[in-house]
């Protein structure tokens, strides 16, 4: 069976390896060269803080007692990279997915994306959140949370083409 766990400070080592350091959306890239935005306890400091404020950032997802995923979100706000994005933006009213991902590519098509994706669309709607957005991409399912295809399959609709990395929405009311 499948569960989400908040991040917090006791279970923050469990986040698979790259993603634990993995600050790009938390940057831009006038500041990606200086020490500190290389840290795990900047991603760490990160992953709290917005949790406190917002009531979610990132969930480590579990299948039985195995680590199968792990997924960020927050609003757009909070992802500083986004002020680079300068063609489709994010909407305020939307919480913005950066990430989903399933590190162990025995555990990919096994269904575990998609029971990730519906849970945190469950939490959301729970917490009154109006819409989910993310960028998919068209030409490969590497990207920080996956390929269009699986958006579109779990009732996503493209908000802004023009590129490999459409925007695409799901509305939660
Ligand atoms: C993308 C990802 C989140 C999907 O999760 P998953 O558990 O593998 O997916 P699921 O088994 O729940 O669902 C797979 C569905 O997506 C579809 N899908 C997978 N890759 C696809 C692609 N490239 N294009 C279109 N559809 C795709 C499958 O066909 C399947 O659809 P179906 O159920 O109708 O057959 C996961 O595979 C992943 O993390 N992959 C690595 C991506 C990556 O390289 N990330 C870089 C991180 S920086």
């Amino acid at each position: 069976m499948l569960r989400l766990e908040t991040v917090t400070e006791e279970n923050f080592k469990e986040i698979p390896g790259y993603c634990k350091k993995c600050l790009y959306w938390q940057t831009t890239d006038a500041d990606k060269k200086k020490p500190e935005n290389q840290t795990e306890m900047t991603k760490q400091k990160w992953l709290l803080r917005v949790q406190k404020a917002l009531g979610t950032s990132g969930y480590i997802a579990y299948a039985d007692a195995m680590l199968v995923g792990f997924v960020q979100l927050a609003l757009p706000k909070h992802f500083p990279r986004l002020k680079e994005y300068k063609n489709a933006t994010p909407s305020e009213d939307a919480v913005f997915l950066a990430c989903l991902y399933i590190p162990q590519k025995e555990n990919q098509n096994k269904g575990y994306g998609t029971q990730i994706l519906k849970s945190v669309i469950t939490k959301l709607k729970q917490r009154g959140f109006k819409a989910i957005e993310t960028f998919a991409r068209k030409s490969s399912s590497e990207n920080p949370s996956g390929p269009l295809g699986f958006y579109l399959r779990n009732g996503f609709r493209i908000r802004h083409d023009g590129s490999d990395f459409p925007l695409v929405r799901l509305e939660l009311a």
